[in-house]
């Protein structure tokens, strides 16, 4: 079989034998392994270049499922689940005492999520009935760079390590949200976001009907680091178009004209679609060899608040 297939069923014997499989969710594709199986979850780090001390999300087929990953959950966060999961949500809480070391960087907590894409969901009901309970799921990327929104940029960076290694790439099209989903502490008296995302801070005090508490210094969230989701260009925020140089990206919602000379890398009508196009839109400024991208930042909340969180991280890098 080829790297790329549509076939649920191959993916899930791929993970059922423990090697690794690329998968859609409405977030990001992420880069699939037994969360139960220790070699699987090392090759994840392996494969991607990421730091061991780096923790993964684990991805179940339910809510119901949640309890075997974590403990104590409290009442809000049922709420919190009941209203926004399956969807773009992370919950972190106190793990159970089964839970590898490899997937929570041996932390005592362990993020867990129920994706909605329809293929990662049949994906992990098919899993469950083998007695695979969840799968570990990073975004699909070498570490440090952009995520993955569509089965070809999975393939073009970790397409020759998922070759070697009789991986396979599930193919689910487009991801419909675009940026990682929002992780949620729920070990607490109230929710802490640590990573803005599709569920926002409003959606969050609406569900569980508290007020969201700031975050402490632990747990760390590594991937929160600077210098995240960075392409090899360098970004630059900008107010408006004034003093964008000739030969430069630009990404701006579609009332904005594109200044003569400029490369126009998206025009997203409303923040939704800006989430949804941002990650595309970076990997296509590598893929032209530009060596800046200038980005007018959104400035309304919901989504925006993730879309600001994800250029400004990238801005901050230096670029390669
Ligand atoms: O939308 C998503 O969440 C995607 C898709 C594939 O599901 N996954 C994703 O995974 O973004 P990753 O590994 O790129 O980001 C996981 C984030 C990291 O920032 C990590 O530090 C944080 O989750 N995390 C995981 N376990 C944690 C824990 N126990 N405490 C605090 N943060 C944790
Ligand atoms: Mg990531």
């Amino acid at each position: 079989m080829g790297l790329v297939t549509t076939d649920v069923a191959a993916a899930a014997d791929v993970l059922a034998a423990g090697r690794l499989c690329a998968i859609p969710t409405e977030t990001v594709y992420g880069l699939a392994a037994n969360a139960d199986d220790p070699a699987a979850v090392r090759a994840v780090f392996e494969a991607k270049g990421r730091p061991a001390d780096h923790p993964l999300i684990v991805h179940v087929a339910e809510v119901r499922d949640i309890g075997r990953w974590i403990i104590n959950m409290p009442e809000w966060g049922n709420r919190l689940l009941a209203a926004h999961a399956p969807g773009p949500l992370t919950v972190v809480g106190r793990r159970t005492a089964g839970v590898l070391d490899e997937v929570t960087g041996g932390q005592d907590t362990v993020a867990v999520r129920v994706p909605a894409h329809p293929m990662a969901h049949a994906l992990l009901a098919q899993l469950r009935a083998r007695g695979v309970f969840g799968v570990v799921a990073p975004s699909a990327n070498t570490f440090g760079r952009v995520s993955p929104t569509r089965a070809e940029h999975v393939v073009a960076d970790l397409g020759p390590y998922l070759t070697a290694h009789q991986g396979l790439v599930l193919d689910g099209g487009a991801c419909p949200i675009g940026i990682e989903s929002t992780i949620v502490l729920v070990t607490g008296s109230q929710p802490v976001v640590l990573r803005p995302g599709g569920v926002t801070e409003k959606m969050i005090s609406e569900a569980t009907g508290l007020p969201l508490g700031s975050a402490p210094a632990t747990p760390r969230v590594p991937g929160t680091l600077e210098a995240h989701y960075a392409p090899q260009a360098r970004v630059v925020l900008v107010p408006d178009v004034a003093d964008i140089p000739v030969g430069a990206g630009l990404i701006a919602y579609a009332e904005t004209a594109t200044p003569l000379g400029v490369v126009r890398l998206a025009s997203p009508a409303n923040a939704d679609d800006y989430a949804r196009v941002l990650y595309q839109a970076l990997r296509e400024g590598d893929r032209l060899g530009l060596s800046e991208i200038h980005a007018i930042i959104p400035d309304e909340g919901g989504i925006a608040d993730a879309v600001r969180d994800r250029l400004k991280r990238a801005a901050s890098s230096m670029g390669a």
